[in-house]
């Protein structure tokens, strides 16, 4: 089987033979110059990727822009962006009927200089929304039909303002419970969002989406649905969701794996690739949306792995994760969640965890880049080509 003699030559032999035909593969990545060229021969990870049609993705903080070296990274090696927090509810409308666009239009603004593809991140969710809306919800100050109705203006605003500037649109995310040993995976009664309106909220969403924005590729989004649950139980539960809303003709065109790793935990290369080639047996396009690889780490500051072998498993992981993304052709992109460890969100909700990005703390790239980068001349040469979207 190609697609298996693929994967096994990304092996150490494999990558070694790549990197001495890959001219610069092994010069520093971020190049001074703010002027981004995708010369032949550029071993940025945005030009490798082109050559097979995959885009590479970060998040990004918008306020970092101010930082020349953050900035210049961002553009040489990124063709596509995710604001990390910039686009969702609580953000943009802190106080009911004031709207606060400034971070998401500075990215908007920086990606289209820099001929990136942007993915609005995120409408439908659970967490980081305006108080103002949490709390007339639970005392009554909003009824649940004002609720819907405070929702459908939201999306028409926020996705009418962007529109024709959003590639892909995390519409939904994470509405899928974390399955147990005696409780498989199923669609949470207890979200917010589903408590208050029901589960038809959902694919309400997507259609209000489609018609304020009929280009945008919309998108379910969730952790642990490709390869990363040992029973597989959230990603069967996810793909019966969306084969239901398929044949109800509901307009999601894609769905996005987050895939947050831990070091400490299993993870199933293989699994991730059989499962996004499952969603995209659907008809569905499918992403990896926030990757990140997380371990023990000395301290948030420094951001040490504790465990030396850590070292050798995180770039590992990154790894294995691109090598599946790019052995399915209707994969349209790889994203990173931030790309260097002082920026990530890792040490601030994962007690003792850390060094989860590409970059280190000083911004300098660390064995995990290289593995992207490796993996990707590799492919250049031998991965199917990704389906033009
Ligand atoms: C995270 C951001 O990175 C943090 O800055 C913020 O405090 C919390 O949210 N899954 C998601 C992302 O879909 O939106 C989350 O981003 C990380 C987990």
């Amino acid at each position: 089987m190609k697609r298996r003699s693929f994967l096994t030559l990304t092996g150490a032999a494999g990558v070694a033979g790549v990197a001495a035909t890959v001219p610069g593969l092994a010069a520093a990545p971020a190049a001074a110059s703010t002027a981004r060229t995708a010369a032949a021969g550029s071993s940025s990870l945005r030009d490798l990727a082109a050559r097979i049609g995959l885009h590479i993705g970060t998040a990004v903080i918008p306020f970092d822009l101010d930082n020349a070296p953050y900035a210049e990274i961002l553009a040489e090696q990124f063709s596509a962006v995710t604001p990390g927090n910039e686009m969702k509810w609580g953000v943009v409308e802190p106080t009911q009927g004031q709207f606060d666009w400034s971070g998401a239009d500075r990215l908007v603004s920086f990606a289209q200089a820099h001929g990136q593809l942007v993915r609005g991140h995120t409408l439908l969710w659970h967490n980081q929304l305006p108080t103002w809306l949490t709390d007339g919800v639970t005392n009554g100050s909003i009824s649940n039909s004002q609720l819907a109705d405070l929702l459908k203006q939201h999306i028409f605003t926020e996705v009418g303002r962007y529109r024709g500037k959003i590639w892909q649109w995390d519409v939904a995310n994470e509405f899928f419970t974390d399955a147990t040993s005696t409780n498989p995976s199923h669609l949470n009664q207890d979200d917010f969002w589903v408590s208050h309106l029901g589960p038809d909220i959902i694919p309400q969403a997507f259609r209000w989406a489609h018609q304020a924005d009929p280009h945008a590729l919309l998108f379910y989004n969730d952790y642990n649905i490709a390869g990363e649950d040992g029973s597989n139980s959230k990603s069967d539960a996810v793909f019966a969701w969306l084969k239901q809303m398929l044949a109800q003709g509901v307009p999601i065109h894609g769905v996005g794996d987050q895939g947050h790793l831990d070091t400490q935990f299993g993870f199933s290369g293989a699994k991730m690739q059989q499962d996004l080639e499952r969603y995209a047996g659907l008809g569905l396009k499918v992403a990896i949306t926030e990757a990140d690889v997380r371990t023990f780490v000395d301290g948030p500051t420094t951001q040490v792995p504790t465990d030396s072998l850590a070292q050798f498993a995180q770039p590992f992981e990154f790894g294995q994760m691109l090598k599946a993304a790019m052995a399915v052709p209707d994969c349209l992109s790889f994203t990173v969640w931030g790309f260097g460890d002082a920026d990530s969100w890792v040490p601030g909700f994962f007690t003792g965890e850390g060094y989860a990005t590409i970059y280190d703390v000083s911004l300098q790239p660390k064995p995990a880049f290289f593995e992207l980068q490796q993996d990707l001349a590799l492919g250049a040469s031998g991965a199917p080509r990704h389906k033009d979207h």
